[in-house]
Parts: structure tokens; sequence; C-alpha cells
């Protein structure tokens, strides 16, 4: 131990993190052995080069110069083409090529949730939690096309114990548990905002956070999914995140167009929602030296985001919603070299609570004090030869549950989830009551395990009308 305590800290003395080791002298064995773990999987060199670049020389964002508005599938494409493409998609299903990815590792601060953000009850009459509600998805997707559609769900080192719990207490939700395959994401130390130190979240314990959903492309592959992918004939990568619960986790169409048109390599596709107004927090499909690129929101120009096309649409109209179709070939294709293989990072300025290096003392802080380097997933965009974006509505897939209160509020997610489905009902010749703006005057539920589509209501008993201020479940 004292050999390699001494080559540690001289380590850590040449990267300028000697702090790290400041209380090693007051550490029981284990808690030191914990420590000098989790600092050897630190790659110090790589992380020097970032401090510099996102700390000590932050020049904001790299936004190409020539930016256009991505083209993109709109929602009203002809029927004959939409059935095409559906068929192509349908065939993909039948024939087992696809699979579900849920990016479930982030830690819904924003949500004030204390626990991992699949387990939070997200439906507007029975409180359903997000991970049950695409489990039906997939259990109805599964005996429509009569195949397994296997579910890979990407954890954090912070909530992977609890969200397997949450599996084994749900019974899997009625899924089979040879067909789950759940995997943390890596991490990266939290950093002093100003100092760049890597931060102490105890004294035998360095502040770690999750390395962004762009990391779940290395962690596919260093987990062992990706072989697990191409034993079963996987080819297809249905990917969404958790906190969407209105995610169609199986899309025939989306796949028939990512896998067959003209205008796909079949590496990466993606879908967008118009944005609803300028400062939406949506970031916006562009395109950028003929790649299709996300430009996040905080980086896209204000006069940009303003701009109107002459029929008085916004010109960079394009969100994104965080839904995507990965080819398997493409993992297989980025990650071939796992240790050169990574998405640029991003800082992110946040609170995180510490112990001072000089006394020892917790801090909680109240002003953002750290940064967190995390990459994001649609970064691998320019990286498809070619890659197209499907429009889709609002109402029927992006009612995402971020904040506690307010925009993407489970509130504002249980109104547009019984939005949907009131329109499903409404299909079906049912009355629905309705305010004098519209608004629905019930709160409606239909679980996927009823109903993947309006059509397939056809053949459930349904009432006449819904009563005003009803709660129902279907
Ligand atoms: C994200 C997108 C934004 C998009 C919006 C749609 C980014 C940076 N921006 O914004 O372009 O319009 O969603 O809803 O992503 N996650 C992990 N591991 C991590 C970090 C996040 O699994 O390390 C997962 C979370 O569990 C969550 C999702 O990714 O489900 C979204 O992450 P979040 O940081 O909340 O992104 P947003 O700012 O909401």
């Amino acid at each position: 131990m004292p050999d390699r305590l001494t080559k540690i800290r001289s380590r850590l003395e040449a990267h300028n993190q000697a702090h790290v080791l400041s209380w090693a002298d007051e550490l029981n064995a284990d808690q030191l052995q914990q420590l000098l773990d989790q600092i050897e999987q630190i790659d110090f060199e790589a992380l020097d080069e970032l401090i510099d670049q996102h700390i000590h020389h932050p020049d904001g964002s790299d936004l190409p110069s020539e930016l256009e508005p991505a083209p993109y599938f709109p929602e009203d494409m002809p029927e004959d083409e939409m059935a095409r493409y559906r068929a192509e998609g349908g065939q993909l299903l039948r024939d087992g090529k696809v699979a579900a990815f849920t990016v479930a590792g982030g830690q819904g601060t924003r949500l004030g949730w204390n626990g991992p953000k699949g387990t939070y009850p997200a439906t507007p009459v029975t409180g359903k939690p997000l991970f049950r509600i695409f489990a039906e998805q997939i259990l109805a997707s599964q005996h429509k096309y009569g195949v397994t559609i296997p579910w890979y769900i990407m954890t954090s080192p912070i909530n992977d114990a609890d969200t397997r719990a949450f599996f084994l207490d749900n019974n899997c939700f009625g899924l089979d548990r040879k067909n789950i395959f759940m995997f943390p994401q890596g991490v990266m130390p939290s950093l002093d905002a100003e100092t760049g130190r890597i931060l102490l979240s105890a004294k035998h314990e360095i502040a770690m956070n999750p390395d962004g959903h762009g990391g779940s492309i290395k962690a596919l592959r260093e987990s062992g999914a990706i072989e697990d992918m191409a034993a079963r004939g996987i080819e297809h990568i249905s990917y969404f995140q958790v906190d969407n619960p209105l995610a169609k986790v199986i899309d025939p169409l989306f796949l028939g167009l990512h896998a067959t048109a003209a205008e796909s390599s079949g590496e990466m596709s993606s879908k967008m929602v118009a944005k609803a107004y300028p400062e939406e927090k949506v970031g916006v499909f562009c395109r950028s030296e003929g790649k299709t690129i996300v430009v996040e929101y905080s980086d896209l120009p204000e006069d940009l985001a303003q701009q109107t096309t002459d029929e008085g649409k916004l010109r960079f109209i394009a969100g994104n919603i965080a839904i995507h179709l990965f080819g398997v070939s493409f993992v297989e294709r980025l990650t071939a070299d796992r240790h050169h293989f990574g998405l640029p990072y991003h800082r992110a300025l946040k609170k995180v609570a510490h112990i001072d290096p000089e006394t020892g003392e917790q801090v909680e802080p109240d002003q953002p004090n750290a940064v967190k380097l995390e990459t994001f997933v649609f970064d691998a965009l320019p990286l498809a030869k070619q890659s197209l974006v499907l429009e889709t509505s609002r109402v029927e897939e992006f009612a995402p549950i971020k904040n506690a209160t307010g925009v993407d509020s489970a509130a504002s997610s249980h109104e547009i989830q019984t939005e949907r489905h009131a329109r499903w009902l409404a299909a079906c010749g049912l009355d629905v009551p309705r305010d004098d703006e519209g608004k629905v005057l019930a709160r409606i539920e239909i679980s996927p395990l009823t109903a993947l589509m309006p059509q397939d209501l056809q053949n459930v008993d349904l009432p006449t009308a819904i009563e005003p201020n009803a709660e129902m479940a279907f």
C-alpha cells in the first residue's frame, strides 16, 4: 500500500490535484483503498486538457459559421409513402432486428425526485412509473409483432442498484428478465469551477458525475451490450430518454425510414417536433457542411432562434426530442477502437456539495460552484454518413417530465398525455368534454397494453362519452 500511495501521490502532484489525498492519513484501510481505486480510474492527461479548455479558457460555444436549418420528413408525408416505410419497419420488427434502449442515468436534480427518474409516477390517473410505461409498450409490441424485443437500459453508478431493485420488486413489469440488459454509464470527476481542482464528496470519495447521455455509445460497447445485440441478430436500436412518457418505444414508420430511405445511411436518425416558441428549451436540428447536427438551445444565437420564414414560421424550427435510431453497425464502427472513441465534452455549471480541501468541512453551496463535464449523444449525428430527421406530433410523442413545476413538469405532461388520449377516444366517436379554450375537462390515460395507437381501440369496450371531471384509465 505505501508504494501504491506514493506513486499515486506523485501522479496527483504532477497534475495539481494533490489535495485529493489531503485526508489520507485519517482514512481506514477500506476507505483509502476505495479512494485510490477511484483515482486510478481517472485519465489525468486527458483531464488536464479538459480543465484547460473548459475551466481556464472557456470560450463559449464553437458554433459553425455556416448554419442552415436541417431538412426533415414532414409529419404529413403522402399516405402511400408512409405505408411503404411502415411496412419496411414492420418487417424489421417481425424479423427480430430491433432493440429498445433507454438512457436513464441522469440525476434528476431539477425534478427533485429522490430516486432513479424512471421510478417517477408519470401518468395522469394511475400514476404509473416511467419504466412501467415503456415496459408495457414493449410487451404490447412483442405481442403485436410476435417477437422478442430486448430492452437495454443505461443507468449510472449512482442509481444502478436502485434501478435494478425497482425492476425486481416489480417483477420486471411482466417482461422476461433475460431480455433486460442494464449497465451503468461512465463518470467524470466534478471540478471546482474556479480552479479546476477535483472535488471530494467525502474525505475518502471523489465527487463524480455521470458523463452525459453521449456516454451511452461507449457504454453500449464496454458493457457488452453491443455484442449481446449482435448475438441476438439485432440491427437497429431505438433510443429514447427516460423522462418522456410519450416516447414511442417502437415506431415502424421511423424504423422503415431510417433503414431504407435514400436520405439515410441507416446509422443514426432522429425525430423532431416543431418548436412552440423561439426560446423553447430544446436543441435544434441544423445542417452544417453537409452534415446534420443539433445546436443546443443555450448555444443557438438569439437572432437565429427568432428568424422566421416568408410564411411566418420559425426558420430553425426542428426541435430535438431526443428520440433516435442507431444502426448497431454504426455503434460498432464508432467504438471499434474503444479507448480512442469519445464525443466532445460540454461544460455544465452546477451546485455540487463537497469537502473543503483546506478545512475538511462539508460545503453546501447556494450558488453553482462546480463544472460537470458531459457528452451529448446528438454529437454523434455528424459522424453518420447520412442522417435523416422525421417530424412528429408533439401531442403524440413529447411530454417530458424534467422540472418540479411549470414547463416540462408532471402537471404539464399530464395535460399532454390526457390530450393525446382524448384525441384517440374522439377518433373512436366518444364525446370528450372540453372548456372554452379547448382544454380537456377530464383526466384520461390509456395503457399501451390497451392500445399502442388509436386504431387499436376499435376492439376495446368503450363508453359513449367521458363525463366532465372524470378520471378514466383504459
Ligand atoms: C435534452 C437535450 C435537448 C432536447 C431535450 C428534449 C441535452 C444536452 N439536451 O435536454 O436538446 O431538446 O432533452 O427533452 O441532452 N441522461 C443520462 N445520463 C447523463 C445525463 C442525462 O442518462 O449523464 C439522461 C437523463 O436520464 C434524461 C436525459 O438523458 O433522461 C436528458 O438529459 P437532460 O440533461 O435532462 O437534458 P435536457 O437539458 O433536458
